[in-house]
């Protein structure tokens, strides 16, 4: 394990000085990867409730952002965990650029507490406050947040919404307890969706080792007050509640954290992963793989959850609320969302328009946003081309509302 960790460490370094600069080198932002696949971008910030700002970027497709072709409804590309919008923006095959290509009204989030949204009205990211959220609140205020901007701003009625992995949870979390969202989404596209878990046979439920040892590391530092995770270049040592991958004291934590950053460097040139979330995200998703149930987060006492929830236990998400189309894109290769829970989630989802498997076993959960292997090229091709066709054909469906006011009106 020590010469293991010792490897890392050394290919670390390696690949800093093999690229003549250190490792917190200056981040290649969301901004310049638009620029240099030569379009314009803007930058909103979007409040939310709980007074988190964030940051959307939109792609200008042309000089005064009117498409050649007219669209109904944008799109909102919503990233997954520990990740942000530059994942979509990787080379030229990215997803938000293949979209605006075709001339799609292309928005991307980003969710709080990473680079682009480390932001907030009232209290500092440097505290411990800020960092006491998780999916749940995200999907509730983030996303719901950014859905009624992008509606705003556009005077739409609806839009289409992409998540790739907690992208998806967190819309299953704002449709199913919200209802009244369901109306605002055309088309809502799941890319290695994540809601029940149960991949992991060795975590069988919460009283297993493997579940004991995540589940006490993440404590650990919760009880130290270490509350943000995995910052991202410049921010890293700006606060004494941050845990990097450097000081992790896990040594299987950081050798397995320290090789993807690694890995991602290589593939992407940036530290696109991991990028800042809270510890209670990381623990949330804990508790789920232990629960075998996507439910609602634990606060590890029946009074602390009957104050927040209203009930002793946290409830599971109700996905029959779901009323959004909904359509499921997942691969046999993914290591974290399996097919297994895949189909259970298409089982019970009340509206599913298209479900997509991808066979390639090298197709992982992190090629639903750039390439990490040239030669399964043409299985990402092949997602590209039926998430176009999927949302040119449901654009084109006529509904009654064509614009907001119209909608209000009738609904
Ligand atoms: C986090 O939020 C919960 C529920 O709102 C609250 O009970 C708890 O005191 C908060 N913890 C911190 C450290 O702010
Ligand atoms: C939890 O999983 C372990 C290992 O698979 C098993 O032996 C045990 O019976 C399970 N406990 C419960 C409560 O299901
Ligand atoms: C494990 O799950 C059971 C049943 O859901 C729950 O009562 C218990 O508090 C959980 N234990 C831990 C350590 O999370
Ligand atoms: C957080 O702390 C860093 C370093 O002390 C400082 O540069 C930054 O302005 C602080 N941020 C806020 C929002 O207070
Ligand atoms: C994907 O890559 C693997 C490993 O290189 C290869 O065996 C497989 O045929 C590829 N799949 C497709 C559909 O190209």
């Amino acid at each position: 394990m020590k010469s293991f960790d010792f490897m890392i460490e050394f290919s670390l370094i390696g690949f800093c000085l093999f690229n003549a600069i250190s490792c917190q080198q200056k981040v290649t932002t969301s901004i310049d990867r638009i620029k240099s696949a030569g379009f314009k971008e803007e930058v909103h910030k979007v409040t939310t409730l709980d007074g988190y700002v964030l940051t959307l970027f939109r792609i200008v497709t042309s000089s005064n952002n009117k498409p050649k072709v007219q669209r109904q409804h944008p799109v909102l590309i919503q990233h997954g965990l520990m990740s942000n919008s530059d994942c979509f923006l990787v080379d030229g095959d990215g997803l938000a650029f293949v979209l605006a290509r075709d001339n799609w009204d292309v928005w991307l989030g980003n969710i709080r507490g990473n680079y682009y949204s480390r932001e907030h009205t009232r209290i500092s990211p440097n505290g411990t406050e800020f960092w006491n959220y998780s999916w749940h609140e995200m999907g509730q205020r983030d996303i719901t947040a950014m859905v009624n901007y992008i509606l705003g701003n556009t005077g739409k009625a609806r839009l289409n919404y992409i998540g790739h992995s907690m992208g998806t949870t967190m819309f299953y979390v704002m449709a199913s307890t919200m209802p009244s969202y369901n109306k605002k989404i055309n088309t809502m596209i799941s890319l290695a969706p994540a809601s029940r878990m149960t991949k992991w046979d060795f975590v069988s439920n919460n009283t297993t080792f493997f579940y004991q040892l995540v589940h006490d590391e993440l404590m650990k530092y919760i009880l130290q007050k270490r509350v943000e995770a995995f910052p991202r270049g410049e921010i890293k040592g700006m606060s004494k509640h941050q845990v990097s991958i450097e000081d992790l004291d896990a040594l299987y934590f950081k050798a397995s954290f320290g090789l993807i950053n690694w890995l991602v460097k290589v593939l992407t040139g940036d530290d696109i992963f991991p990028d800042g979330t809270s510890l209670r995200t990381l623990l949330h998703y804990t508790q789920n793989i232990g629960a075998g149930t996507f439910q609602r987060f634990d606060y590890g006492s029946g009074v602390r959850n009957m104050l927040a929830w209203g009930t002793e236990y946290p409830l599971p998400y109700k996905l029959n609320k779901i009323q959004a189309p909904v359509a499921v894109y997942y691969a046999v290769g993914d290591e974290f969302s399996s097919e297994k829970d895949s189909e259970y989630l298409i089982s019970k989802l009340p509206n599913v328009v298209l479900k997509m498997r991808i066979s390639a076993l090298r197709f992982s959960h992190a090629d639903f946003c750039f390439t990490t292997a040239p030669e399964n090229l043409s299985e990402r091709r092949r997602m590209h081309t039926s998430i176009k066709n999927l949302l040119r054909q449901r654009d084109d469906i006529k509904k009654v509302c064509q614009n907001k006011k119209n909608c209000d009106a009738k609904s």
